[in-house]
């Protein structure tokens, strides 16, 4: 009878550390477009970070600096999710026009031990070329989905293979790399281009 008192107060305590956890991810996550939580969320996404590009060249906060940009996170093996906000990004770049030379557009993998630059290369060219997907060794990678609170986690499938469960936002940072507000997935395409606008 204790045995079980005490292991079901164990498990509410891990229900209680589970909901704070997620408790950031979800004020970030739903309550987009409401000015007071973008300014504090402002603080709590972002950071530094230095990943590669398809050529092998190092992409960093600091390079960044000076041009607001859109950032979204995923992995090529994707199924469903990533090829379609990667395709909605090339829609919302053309919709801009001219103004899209004034944003910079990053697709970073979650799945960096398949993903290296010449995959991200490959499959990120194939939707734009305005879009850079950017790698790193996981490490770096850690860094950045640490920095921007992005859930990502490895699932396993049959044999040795497996997939990623992740968030599918698309932040927009001003040109101080700071957080500025988010699209989220399936939002109207007048309404994500409105916002970069805004960012600009
Ligand atoms: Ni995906």
């Amino acid at each position: 009878m204790q045995r079980r008192t005490t292991l079901r107060l164990v498990l509410w305590g891990l229900v209680v550390v589970a909901a704070g956890a997620a408790g950031i991810g979800w004020f970030v996550t739903d309550r987009q477009g409401e000015r007071t939580v973008a300014s504090t969320a402002a603080g709590l996404v972002g950071g530094p970070f230095r990943l590669v590009d398809p050529a092998g060249e190092v992409v960093s906060d600091e390079s960044l600096r000076g041009r607001p940009f859109a950032v979204f996170f995923g992995f090529t093996h994707c199924p469903d999710v990533c090829p379609t906000s990667l395709w909605e990004m090339s829609t919302w770049i053309d919709a801009l026009g001219d103004d899209a030379e004034r944003l910079g557009f990053l697709f970073v993998t979650v799945d960096p031990e398949r993903d290296t630059p010449e995959v991200m290369g490959a499959y990120v060219g194939s939707f734009s070329d305005r879009i850079v997907g950017l790698t790193g060794d996981r490490a770096s990678v850690d860094e950045v989905i640490k920095g921007y609170r992005v859930y990502a986690r490895k699932i396993p499938l049959e044999g040795d293979d497996y997939t990623m469960d992740h968030s599918a936002m698309v932040y927009l940072m001003d040109e101080n790399g700071a957080y500025s507000s988010h699209i989220s997935f399936g939002t109207p395409p007048e309404r994500a281009v409105e916002m970069l606008r805004t960012l600009l």
